[in-house]
């Protein structure tokens, strides 16, 4: 018979991982982190009540991520994942502080895969407004490498567009030949998609660097969270593997927009069947 002490320890490893985000954009998230980490059971929680918080002040921000993370803690989750690039940009120490569970963030998982690849050392990031203000993927990228340089630009009409679908076509292309402009002229031969949003859009963003002299590879900061969070899980002794069943997903929502189930099957990849969606009131 496992000792308390065992059994406690088995309880917090079976307990599921918090993911929340401002809206549905975090499912990109969650798609990623169930492709490498199967087995675990999430609760994810998206704000799409106050959905974007890329337009707002850090102040907003992290008044909005403190109670998302309060109310995914009533859920008595292992560890929280941040999936909001703005909220990671500008609330990740405050909720790491002020909460007792491991708090992980995309910034620094997105800054060290776009730095991994970088051959030139000159690495772009597409992200929202408040992202790119926030500055904080230039300080991740340089506490990796002070020499490499980064050219943030704001792409805030790939929001919109990832929500409706509109992904492919001349529209899209048009905007993204817009926003990835400056980061071809500058000659980046990286560049992160510092935005839940964005991976929706890769094909156009793709097909429009392909047209350039030397393409700059993609880097998708969600696929590079889910590698990172198998490691601190197993730092903390928090990862899980069951035979019984795969992971289950639970979706909490602060507001029902029309066509929820639609939207959210684009941004995870798959259908969400018959997992549970409930909406909650955050305090
Ligand atoms: N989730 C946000 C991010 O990754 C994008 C949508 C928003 O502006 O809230 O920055």
């Amino acid at each position: 018979m496992p000792s308390i002490g065992a059994r406690a320890m088995l309880r917090r490893m079976r307990a599921p991982i918090g993911v929340f985000d401002s809206g549905l954009g975090g499912l990109t998230v969650v798609r990623a982190i169930r492709a490498a980490l199967p087995d675990e059971d999430i609760v994810y929680l998206g704000d799409t009540a106050r959905v974007p918080y890329g337009t707002r002040s850090p102040e907003t921000v992290v008044r909005y991520a403190a109670s998302c993370a309060r109310a995914l803690l009533r859920h008595d989750v292992k560890l929280l994942v941040v999936a909001c690039n703005t909220v990671s940009a500008v609330a990740l120490p405050e909720l790491a502080s002020r909460f007792g569970i491991p708090v992980i963030g995309v910034i620094e998982a997105g800054a060290k895969a776009g730095a991994g690849i970088s051959q030139g050392g000159r690495i772009g990031v597409l992200a929202t407004a408040g992202t790119v203000a926030s500055g904080a993927y230039e300080r991740a990228i340089h506490a990796l490498n002070p020499r490499l340089e980064v050219v943030a630009v704001p792409a805030p009409l790939f929001v919109p567009l990832a929500e409706e679908g509109w992904t492919e076509g001349a529209i899209p292309e048009g905007i993204a030949d817009r926003y990835l402009g400056p980061l071809i002229e500058a000659q980046v031969d990286s560049i992160i998609l510092g935005c839940t949003h964005y991976p929706l859009l890769r094909t156009t963003i793709e097909r429009v660097l392909s047209r350039s002299a030397a393409p700059a590879q993609v880097v998708d900061s969600a696929e590079a969270l889910a590698a990172d969070l198998r490691l601190v899980l197993d730092e903390y002794s928090l990862r899980f593997s069951r035979r019984d069943r795969s992971g289950q997903l639970r979706v909490y929502v602060t507001d029902q927009p029309r066509s929820f189930r639609d939207v959210a099957n684009r941004f995870l990849g798959a259908s969400l069947g018959d997992f549970p969606v409930e909406a909650i009131d955050l305090e």
